[in-house]
């Protein structure tokens, strides 16, 4: 048994150094045996995770020795924070290490969106050469409205602007006077101006009990039939099916989807509609920022085993 278990695909030089330096176990599919997770977390002292180990109760109970838990990403949706701390372990996460590159795939994401990039492409490989077929529409001028601002928001708002965008957000935490929103000369708007304003809407909220299927078909028909909408926060913040009966009945002009309700994601209409792109969880998947990443948890999960504080807690 091993004192830092490994559940996920976590690879990079700190993890390298980490397994030379340290009793480490790496089993990038151990997140998929919860029975040996649990036999193996007996003597563990530190977990280290992606998004796909579901770290609740259960788990952590079965875990008496451990100091730290360390989710190499932003979002703390699958594990049970309040109750790791109640038993005194350490959370930690890496808030800011993938930001930079969630808020460049949306950008990506909006401009493969407005001008048809995918479609273009898929027709010129089969032999078409369609320039009107694939004319767009630029970014300059377009309002985009954000639901949330936080981090990954005001960075993406921000790369939004720099194209010429107008910039409104909807998020219960931001107040009308935030220097984020004041330097971008944006506003913050009710959701419901967000969805009627907005030529594209943004998703980047947390999951969380209140935001869990938080964008319904109620929702979505309330946006302007050319309007598009792209999310790369998490895929249970919508439900699904009501985006899916939105987008067959034209109440959007299309989507862009990186994150899904499950994933990875059973068979869809969504697979079929050439107006909505689809990727696989892939925001936050850069050489930059799974560098930042890995070399974050191993420096929180090496300084907790050594008797000192975490950083990113
Ligand atoms: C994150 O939460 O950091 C990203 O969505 C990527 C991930 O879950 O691993």
């Amino acid at each position: 048994m091993s004192d830092i278990l490994v559940t996920e695909n976590i690879q990079g030089a700190s993890m390298i150094r980490l397994i030379d330096d340290l009793d480490v176990e790496f089993d990038a599919y151990l997140w998929q045996n919860r029975d040996l997770l649990k036999q193996k977390l007996q003597d563990a002292k530190a977990l280290i995770v992606r998004n796909q180990t579901q770290v609740n109760q259960e788990l952590i109970d079965a875990a008496p020795q451990l100091q730290i838990i360390a989710r190499a990403g932003v979002g703390l949706d699958n594990v049970d924070t309040d109750y790791a701390h109640e038993k005194g372990i350490t959370v930690c996460f890496t808030p800011d290490a993938n930001s930079l590159s969630v808020a460049e795939l949306t950008i990506g994401l909006m401009l493969a969106l407005l001008r048809k990039i995918p479609e273009a492409r898929q027709d010129t490989l089969t032999g078409g050469w369609n320039r009107l077929k694939f004319t767009g529409s630029e970014l300059n001028g377009k309002t985009f409205g954000l639901i949330g601002m936080g981090r990954i928001g005001s960075l993406t708002a921000t790369r939004a602007r720099a194209f010429g965008m107008n910039i409104i957000a909807a998020d219960p935490y931001l107040a009308s006077d935030a220097p984020a929103l004041k330097e971008l000369n944006g506003r913050l708007v009710s959701l419901d101006e967000l969805l009627a304003e907005a030529d594209v809407v943004s998703c980047h909220s947390p999951l969380t009990p209140t935001t869990r299927k938080m964008l319904t078909y109620q929702h979505f028909s309330q946006m302007k039939p050319d309007a598009c909408f792209i999310n790369t926060s998490r895929g249970e913040v919508v439900d699904e099916s009501g985006l899916i009966q939105a987008l067959l009945e034209h109440k959007l002009a299309g989507a862009a989807l990186d994150v899904r309700e499950t994933e990875p994601p059973e068979q869809s209409p969504l697979n079929q509609m050439e107006n909505v792109i689809l990727t696989p969880h892939i925001a936050a998947f850069t050489v930059e920022a799974q560098e930042r990443v890995v070399d974050s948890v191993c420096e929180d999960v090496r300084l907790v085993l050594s008797g000192k504080p975490a950083i990113n807690v």
